[in-house]
């Protein structure tokens, strides 16, 4: 549960030109966001950069560097050198989805890496300092006003276009939340004395719920997708239910099945390529979810083009019964997460802005939540559903850019709280 500083909703009326930047997990992605008179409204341009594999387990060096590098290209590209020259500092909202821990808005200590990521020299440093020794060399038009939680950044971005949002989550590569609290909840701030109604918003960081294990029972494919990560023990719900794993868990009860002497499934085949840890991902159980056919012919397609598998009727069925399982499961949970927050402000009715991967493209993820959360929240048959999930506005460009412009405000108010370098700011 980290507080962000980001000190209450969006009017709907915020303005200016923002950069926001965001490091997710596959892409990396620089914006730039205009945000216009007009109530609710905003304007982006974007470029997206690969996100080099061997950069998620290199050093921190290499990725600020390249962090850098994809600014400058995007700032330069957008904008005439002579410009840049005479350009004010353009404000700059991070989106960095990992858990840091923030005494300040504009600061942020890395508690650990998590989505299988573990780059050298992070973990318990500060990220913004980091990346602003980067910018520094470049010397680059830009101020970081705002380093944010892809999911504070969702439930701002949705709040700015929908007032009835009171939670933004994501459901993708990994799974967290971030909703609104009152100051005078939350122990870890009691220090600042801050008045107990001003909000606050709170990064949950879910995904590392019942690390201990004592509350969700485990099946032996989870336990292994555990041991196997750069992190034991780390994010054992988001390990459970977020996109990164799905396919995993999927893979590890094959071959366990496999080897199951009395089960005998894919008999006599070469199960080789489904040996490789990670070949999977949640698209190939989205697929199997998706084929229309009485006869799974789109399954068998798929199982022997991705892994040269020759599956006959009774085995295409277990697949399509344990992407069921699997999928089922996670977009259960994922409602667990949500209901929990929902009973812990006693929020009767409110809308939730989702994004990610697997709220977006898996399917019947929507629909199997929207049951879950009826069964929690007991609501009544015919009663139709309260609390709504639904697709977000983009938060970790549109929500990061509305949270530089918040923190820019706060600035010109003089509500400093929370603010390391509020200089250029205003
Ligand atoms: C992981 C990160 C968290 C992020 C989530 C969704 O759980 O720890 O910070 O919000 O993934 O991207």
């Amino acid at each position: 549960m980290n507080p962000t500083w980001v000190m209450g909703y969006p009017t709907g009326y915020e303005e200016g030109t923002f950069l926001a930047l965001d490091m997710g997990g596959t892409n990396l992605r620089v914006c730039e966001i205009i945000l216009p008179e007009e109530k609710g409204e905003f304007e982006i341009i974007q470029s997206k950069y690969r996100m080099p594999e061997e950069l998620k387990t290199g050093d921190s060096e290499e990725l600020w560097e390249y962090i850098a590098d994809c600014l400058q290209q995007f700032i330069e590209y957008h904008h005439e050198v002579e410009d840049l020259e005479i350009l004010d500092k353009i404000p700059l909202g991070f989106t960095f989805s990992f858990p840091a821990t923030q005494e300040y808005i504009d600061h942020g200590v890395l508690q650990r890496w998590t989505k299988g990521f573990d780059i050298a020299g992070v973990e318990g440093k500060d990220v913004a300092g980091q990346f602003e020794a980067a910018l520094a060399k470049r010397k680059l038009p830009v101020k970081l006003s705002a380093l944010i939680n892809d999911t504070t950044g969702t439930l701002i971005a949705s709040a700015y276009t929908d007032d009835a949002t009171k939670i933004g989550c994501i459901f993708g590569t990994g799974c967290n939340a971030a909703y609104m609290e009152n100051c005078g909840s939350v122990p870890k701030i009691a220090h600042y004395n801050l008045p107990p109604d001003m909000p606050i918003a709170i990064n949950c960081e879910y995904g590392a719920f019942d690390n201990e294990h004592v509350v969700l029972p485990r099946t032996p494919y989870d336990i292994i997708v555990d041991n196997d990560s750069p992190r034991p023990g780390q994010q054992a719900f988001e390990k459970m239910i977020a996109g990164l794993y799905l396919g995993e868990l999927f893979r590890l009860a094959l071959v366990d099945l496999h080897q199951n002497k009395g089960v005998k499934i894919f008999e006599g085949q070469d199960i080789s390529k489904l040996h490789k840890a990670y070949t999977l991902d949640s698209s190939f159980l989205s697929m199997i979810e998706e084929d229309p056919f009485e006869n799974l012919s789109e399954t068998a397609d798929l199982m022997h083009k991705t892994l040269n598998i020759t599956a006959n009727k009774p085995e295409l069925e277990l697949c399509r019964r344990l992407a069921e399982l699997i999928g089922t499961r996670s977009a259960r949970l994922s409602a667990c997460g949500v209901a929990a927050i929902c009973k812990k402000k006693n929020i009767e009715a409110c809308h939730v802005g989702a994004d990610g991967s697997v709220f977006n493209r898996y399917p019947h993820f929507k629909a199997r939540g929207a049951v879950a959360l009826r069964e929690i929240l007991d609501w009544k048959k015919g009663e139709k559903d309260k609390v709504d999930i639904r697709p977000a506005e983009d938060g970790s460009g549109v929500g990061a850019a509305l949270i530089a412009a918040l923190t820019i405000k706060r600035v010109k108010d003089g509500n400093l709280v929370g603010i390391k370098n509020a200089k250029g700011m205003s």
